[in-house]
């Protein structure tokens, strides 16, 4: 059983956050690191994958060979900063399926409003690894787990590049049962709902928005 939160130290994952993290760093360069992070994290995640074994025939005999058990799993992107997470995973986990929750947070209450919700059958039977850079209120967090629990989910992973304490806290009154996978657990979150000391507004720098 995983515990509830890891953070993942492994020094390249660090030093490519520092990078992220690091205003000067341009949005060409903090999507290749974001991609490249993604991969690393994305390892760390499906660490305890439930495995079976598939008889093969490699050019010199037989074998009974390791293979990945069960439905093919789900990553689901929070819009639209979870896409750049995504994009990396998928990478790596080239048949996962796919699915997407909209959710934006109102400025002045800092509580998520749902716009799109889209995610693959059978959810019951997967597991649902869930993205977003950020974890900073864990309000639009909770929402999303929510929703996927709504729709049969019961083994679900949250995978972020940063949190907030209090982020961590809001995901572990709402959904104890859903493991954190991240980077970094920063200091506190600002009265705007930005992690502090952070990387800013994790889609802007991807997009080149602002
Ligand atoms: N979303 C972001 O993109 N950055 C933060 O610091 C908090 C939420």
């Amino acid at each position: 059983m995983r515990e509830h939160l890891t953070v993942v130290s492994h020094p390249l994952v660090q030093h490519k956050l520092t990078l992220m993290r690091d205003k000067s760093t341009s949005t060409a360069s903090f999507r290749r690191l974001l991609r490249e992070i993604s991969l690393l994290l994305a390892y760390e995640v499906t660490r305890e994958l439930d495995m079976t074994t598939i008889r093969i025939e490699t050019p010199l005999c037989e074998m009974d060979a390791p293979t990945i058990e069960g439905k093919k799993l789900t990553l689901v992107s929070i819009l639209r900063a979870g896409n750049g997470l995504l994009d990396g995973i998928l990478e790596l986990i080239p048949a996962a399926r796919v699915g997407f929750v909209g959710l934006y947070r109102d400025p002045a209450t800092l509580q998520p409003v749902q716009y799109y919700c889209k995610l693959p059958t059978q959810m019951e039977d997967r597991l649902a690894i869930v993205v977003d850079p950020m974890l900073a209120t864990g309000n639009s967090s909770a929402a999303a787990v929510d929703l996927l629990k709504q729709s049969g989910a019961r083994n679900i992973r949250f995978l972020c590049l940063l949190a907030a304490p209090e982020g961590v806290q809001r995901m572990k009154e709402a959904h104890p049962d859903v493991p954190i996978i991240t980077a970094a657990v920063d200091s506190h979150l600002n009265d705007h709902g930005y992690i502090v000391p952070g990387l800013g507004d994790a889609g802007d720098r991807m997009f080149g928005t602002k």
